[in-house]
């Protein structure tokens, strides 16, 4: 029960928003309600950065040693609570307890990663162009952090962000949605538990305009990172050009999943199974656009369909699903509306394309052939449990489509030919590639995209660089020639 902490944290004390506003949280299954959360606004998001801001002298100069300790000791008490934290998780966001328990897993591997990484920030000592001189480049912590994160992975999103930023020695403003406020709220509470000082970390919740505006027109806030649709990140954006704020935006996805006709097809539809059916399809590296060679098509497809026949739809706590409800009304409908238009303009409905029953969240998982380049579902993140299956005969031809993407999160294809994983991996647009593997998701991995996907990479010995700065030292001394 201290794990459902319904209140926001600031400064190293639990409070309700001014107005005493709150917004309520309900289960996307059955929609029962969970609790509520305060609603704060761009007052106590303000009193937030401050409280980050006046906490980071001392968490700057804590050694990397004594801040990956702290963490350490995070990731324990998040091990010792992860059962329950994925219940919470499972209840606020829907995906099926044995997934939830995994993305707790997923979202340890970041704690324990970064507490590692908290020691290992070097400096280079420079080659200098003159005798008299001597350079370096040192690595500093940022500042303070806005940390901005979508529903869909509740406890990994906070952790790939928040670790980072506490081991290079930043302080952080989290904000998560306040569709999924319960489990950022708990690994908090837990980080209190942990020894993580007052005001180092920090969550704020409320509707997303004023908290945004806040974290991104703060000038005191010299770091954001934000994790959610492309739309807000160009907003954002917009509004953090005040202090031309760092930034790092993991935004959404349009994975291209190709199928060549040497493709080992059992592998191929066990990756796209993981790769597409994982969280729902509500993941912005899920497979998007299936391309499958023509010669192959019709035996992919039939062993894609025995698969997707397995996958058992309900609420996330019933035993065996493996396959939840979408978040919420908007998503059901936006993914109603793809496979609408796609059936419209051709396409053949193999498996689902509707709600199991009407006045649920719960789509059923969809297989749709023939699908063409004319329809939505070719061009838009469809972020629910619709596989689209197109064909292709040509290599150059389907990199070519696979690129024609404003996107460029993730992308994966099957082949058994070496060449051809080097030429398409090379010329896919992507900032991640799978080759033979639907799953790529992992603390070591540099996650993050290129084009309108964003900026920067998470997790992996990159993702901390996204938290530092580089400073240039020059130093000068008559007596540093004088041995010559
Ligand atoms: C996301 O959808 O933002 C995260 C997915 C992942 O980490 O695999």
């Amino acid at each position: 029960a201290q794990l459902l902490r319904q209140q926001a944290y600031i400064g190293g004390r639990w409070c309700d928003a001014d107005s005493k506003a709150t917004i309520t949280v309900r289960n996307p299954h059955d929609g029962n309600i969970l609790g509520t959360v305060p609603n704060l606004g761009a007052a106590e998001t303000a009193r937030a950065i401050e409280a980050a801001d006046g906490a980071l002298p001392a968490w700057r100069a804590k050694t990397g040693k004594e801040r990956g300790a702290i963490l350490r000791k995070w990731q324990q008490l998040i091990e010792a609570h992860a059962d329950d934290l994925a219940l919470l998780l499972t209840l606020e966001q829907g995906k099926p307890l044995a997934e939830a328990r995994g993305e707790l897993n997923y979202a340890l591997s970041f704690v324990e990663w970064f507490a590692e990484e908290a020691k290992r920030v070097y400096g280079d000592v420079l080659p200098s162009p003159r005798g008299d001189q001597r350079m370096m480049a040192i690595r500093q912590p940022v500042g303070v952090v806005a940390a901005i994160i979508a529903w869909n992975f509740p406890s990994a999103l906070v952790t790939r962000k928040v670790s980072p930023a506490l081991a290079a020695g930043c302080t952080v403003v989290l904000k998560p949605s306040e569709l999924t406020p319960f489990t950022a709220l708990a690994l908090a509470w837990l980080g209190e538990q942990a020894g993580i000082p007052p005001g180092v970390l920090n969550v704020v919740i409320g509707d997303p305009a004023p908290i945004g505006a806040e974290l991104s027109g703060n000038t005191t806030v010299r770091k954001l990172t934000f994790t959610g649709s492309t739309q807000t990140g160009r907003l954002l954006m917009q509004q953090s050009a005040a202090n031309i704020k760092k930034l790092s935006l993991e935004l959404g996805g349009n994975a291209p999943f190709i199928v060549f006709e040497d493709a080992d097809l059992d592998e191929a539809v066990q990756g796209l199974m993981a790769s597409k059916f994982r969280n729902a399809g509500q993941t912005c590296v899920c497979a998007n656009r299936v391309y499958v060679h023509g010669s192959v098509a019709q035996a992919f497809t039939d062993k894609l369909r025995a698969e997707i026949g397995k996958l058992k739809l309900g609420g996330g706590l019933e035993p065996g699903v493996t396959l939840g409800p979408l978040i919420d009304q908007r998503a059901v409908d936006k993914v109603s509306s793809l496979v609408e238009d796609a059936r419209a303009k051709g396409a053949a409905v193999l498996a689902g394309g509707k709600l199991q029953a009407a006045g649920t969240l719960l789509y059923e998982p969809t297989l749709l052939t023939g699908v063409t380049d004319a329809m939505e579902i070719a061009h838009q993140e469809i972020f629910g449990p619709v596989v689209g299956i197109s064909t292709f005969e040509d290599e150059a031809a389907v990199l070519a489509r696979a690129n024609d993407s404003e996107s460029g999160l993730a992308a994966y294809f099957y082949t058994a030919d070496l060449e051809r994983v080097w030429r398409v991996m090379e010329g896919l647009e992507y900032g991640i590639v799978g080759v033979n593997t639907g799953a790529v998701s992992n603390e070591v991995g540099p996650f993050g995209g290129v084009k309108e996907s964003g900026i920067g990479r998470e997790g992996s010995k990159y993702g901390i660089e996204e938290f530092l700065e580089i400073k240039y030292v020059c130093l000068a001394g008559k007596t540093f020639n004088t041995a010559r």
